[in-house]
């Protein structure tokens, strides 16, 4: 896809790979709308500086219903032609000690509001026969480690809901693009230790936001459908999709419960 003067809206691009995502968009002279829990005016400059023909901010909690349609007749007129679900949340630990608002938030934004974006902007793409839905997958919505539990059930929706999608859309001229996102170094990647680390032995590779950004750009333009990892984790990950109980058995070697 040429990016040129198309119209991007995207999810969690104050920091994280949506950053700089949206640096390298800049770059390409697009439009940006971007969904910001607070509108930020030094980002909407910077935008601007590295080369974005526009860029405009809508204000949005993305736990809240209410926040969430306050603000959808502005993303309608908007009428993007390509919508990157890209805000997430992280939540780990034996499911008992993780706190329920935790997890039900995590759900509002990792689920309910991706498919909820989703649902608003469809229908004008399919009404120009054009556009592209990108949402934020992970590992995780394949590989299904203990203490994960709550975070891989949302990526695995994601990942089911991205699939049928694309099979709706054939021939439309809307696709989708499904991100299955390996370790990046964010504010997210930090937490996984601290969340995870004392009854799971965890040693995930991680590559820079910048370099992951990247490789996003170059998959939007190339009009794949899934972007996967390579090497190591790739190959878990086809071990975790294809062999689910050999995957099983090393995922629960690394586990203690105490
Ligand atoms: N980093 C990884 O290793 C990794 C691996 C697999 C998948 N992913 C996925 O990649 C995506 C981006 O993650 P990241 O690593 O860049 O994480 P990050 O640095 O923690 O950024 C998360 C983004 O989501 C936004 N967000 C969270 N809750 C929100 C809410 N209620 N309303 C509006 N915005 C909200 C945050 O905004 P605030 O600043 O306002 O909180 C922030 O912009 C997520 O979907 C994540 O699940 C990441």
């Amino acid at each position: 896809m040429n990016l040129k003067n198309k119209k991007i809206l995207i999810s969690g691009a104050n920091r994280g790979i949506g950053k700089s995502l949206v640096r390298l968009l800049a770059a390409e002279g697009v439009h940006l709308g971007l969904i910001l829990r607070k509108k930020e005016d030094q980002l909407s400059e910077e935008l601007q500086r590295l080369g974005a023909t526009s860029v405009v901010q809508f204000e949005c909690d993305l736990t809240d219903l209410d926040s969430l349609k306050s603000i959808s007749s502005q993303l309608e007129l908007f009428n993007p032609d390509i919508l990157f679900n890209n805000a997430g949340l992280l939540t780990g630990g034996l499911l008992e000690e993780q706190k329920w608002e935790e997890i039900h938030n995590m759900l509002l934004v990792n689920v309910h509001a991706l498919i909820y974006l989703t649902r608003l902007i469809l229908p004008g793409m399919l009404q120009r026969k054009f556009g592209k839905i990108i949402n934020h997958g992970s590992v995780s919505s394949v590989m299904f480690f203990p203490c994960a539990s709550t975070y891989a059930a949302s990526k695995a929706a994601v990942l089911a809901f991205t699939e049928s999608l694309a099979t709706e859309l054939e021939n439309t001229g809307v696709s989708t693009l499904l991100l299955l996102t390996p370790g990046v170094k964010t504010e997210m990647f930090d937490q996984i230790q601290p969340l995870y680390g004392k009854h799971i032995e965890m040693k995930i590779p991680s590559v820079v936001p910048e370099v992951y950004a990247k490789q996003i750009l170059d998959a939007i333009k190339t009009e794949i459908g899934v972007l996967s990892p390579k090497g190591f984790t790739g190959i878990n990950m086809l071990l975790a999709r294809h062999f689910p109980l050999i995957f099983k058995k090393l995922a629960s070697s690394k586990f203690r419960r105490d």
